[in-house]
């Protein structure tokens, strides 16, 4: 058995409903995994998801390039989940590497970092079994009078074999409150740290039964209450360098600079790099190359189009995916025009995937999965005008308006966003090209 830790990446909302490319032996159904239209592009998108599996896009990147809200993230997003459950995902825009803390290439070595996982398998002893009796002591808190703390806590534990009492301190015990632990309940006890996973109601149990169960049914563990098991858990390059930074950096590192505003020293990275090959060797840690999206690739200057360069050819690379809605312009930090701004000799090296306008059809379709994705009831006219709004304006405009039009539903004590609704939500935020026609009118006034 095997638990997979909840991973730290960025969670995409807004493409929270893509679960794939949507393609049949790859060809694209006209609507699968979340994903609508956009066919040529995703049987593209298909194609370098075969040739990565095969290990062949190494020195190579990816381009996605058409006109904003076309599905260039959705499609990135789904090459990550095409890959696999656990494969990191992560996207910047190109202009977030101009921060005022670091240095642009480390902005880029961080998020590189960040897109390779490393799934690991660790043995630890952990206490299992269903709760057959707790008693938690408490005691009175050493500040405040008013308040009763855990103080230890006696647990038995039982499996088809075995009884055990385990005597606990106040950590653990306090963890049992939190995590609302109680007699029937099966638990698991990490025997090093303490850590305590409840998996859910015990089937044998005999005490008060309820006609709703709202927690999972599992059955009474076997064997031995003390036992090894097996953990797989994923973390990526960057969290191990993280975590061997802090632990040689000492205390200076604990006052001064936010976690994620740290340089991390390159000797540190390569002892990280040392650390998981020989993990790797020893079987008990596999490399997982991730996904790293680069957005508004337009915005990245010489320089970091040169480290990526450099990143695409390197050992340890993720599959690098830029997106650019831009056409010819001229290369950041230099004089040189060329297309979507990107140098030339990066450009050789990329794949590239054009992305074109919906149809009214396939907005709407898109549309419809985002309400139900996020439970927003339309009425078919609601739906109508919204569609209309996205053709006019932007579909990434139009879905963001769902959420919003539901709020004055609610307010008007409705359940269903009617076409009303989204008119009143459409005079109340406006899209780029209004916000923009609205400056640009300021400020013509302004110099008169
Ligand atoms: N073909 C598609 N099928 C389903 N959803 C899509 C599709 N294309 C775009 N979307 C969704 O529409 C919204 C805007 O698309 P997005 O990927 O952000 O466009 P872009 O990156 O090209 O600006 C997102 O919520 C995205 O998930
Ligand atoms: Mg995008």
């Amino acid at each position: 058995m095997s638990i997979k830790s909840e991973l730290g990446f960025i969670r995409v909302g807004a493409h929270s409903h893509i679960r794939g490319l949507g393609l049949k032996d790859g060809k694209a159904l006209i609507k699968a995994d979340g994903m609508v239209g956009q066919i040529e592009a995703r049987e593209a998108a298909g194609i370098i998801v075969e040739l990565i599996k095969q290990g062949k896009m190494a020195g190579r990147g990816i381009l996605l390039a058409g006109p904003p809200g076309t599905g260039k993230t959705a499609i990135a997003v789904a090459i990550a989940k095409e890959l696999g459950e656990d494969v990191p995902f992560i996207a910047i825009a190109g202009s977030e590497i101009y921060s005022s803390e670091l240095k642009k290439t480390e902005v880029l070595m961080q998020a590189m970092r960040k897109a390779i996982g490393v799934r690991i398998h660790e043995f630890r002893k952990v206490y299992e079994g269903m709760v057959s009796d707790l008693d938690i002591k408490m005691t009175r808190h050493p500040y405040n009078p008013y308040q009763q703390i855990p103080e230890s806590a006696k647990i038995k534990l039982k499996t088809k074999n075995e009884e055990r009492t385990l005597t606990v301190g106040s950590s653990i015990a306090r963890e049992l409150i939190g995590r609302g632990v109680g007699i029937g309940d099966v638990i698991w006890i990490e025997a090093e740290t303490g850590r305590i996973t409840k998996l859910g109601k015990c089937k044998e149990y005999e005490g008060p039964k309820y006609d709703i169960e709202a927690e999972v049914q599992v059955p009474m563990p076997t064997g031995p209450v003390l036992k090894e098991k097996e953990f797989i858990y994923t973390v990526t390059l960057h969290d191990l360098d993280m975590r061997m930074h802090s632990s040689s950096g000492g205390l200076f590192s604990l006052f001064f600079g936010g976690r994620e505003e740290r340089e991390i020293p390159p000797d540190v990275r390569q002892n990280v790099d040392k650390l998981v090959k020989k993990w790797v060797d020893e079987g008990t840690a596999e490399i997982i190359p991730g996904v790293m999206f680069i957005d508004e690739a337009s915005a990245l200057d010489i320089e970091a189009f040169s480290f990526l360069g450099r990143a695409m050819e390197s050992e340890l690379a993720p599959i690098i995916i830029l997106a650019t809605n831009r056409g010819i312009t001229k290369v950041r930090g230099t004089d040189i025009i060329s297309p979507h701004g990107i140098p030339l000799d990066i450009l050789d090296r990329l794949m590239i995937i054009t992305t074109r306008k919906y149809s009214a059809e396939e907005i709407k379709e898109i549309l419809q999965i985002r309400a139900r994705e996020e439970k927003v009831k339309l009425s078919e006219e609601a739906l109508e005008t919204l569609t209309k709004i996205g053709e006019e304006t932007s579909l990434r405009y139009a879905a963001q308006m769902l959420t919003p039009a539901q709020i004055i539903a609610k307010r008007k004590g409705r359940d269903t966003v009617t076409a009303e609704d989204v008119k009143e939500i459409r005079t109340l935020f406006a899209d780029v090209k209004q916000s923009s026609e609205y400056l640009k009118k300021y400020e013509a006034e302004m110099l008169k």
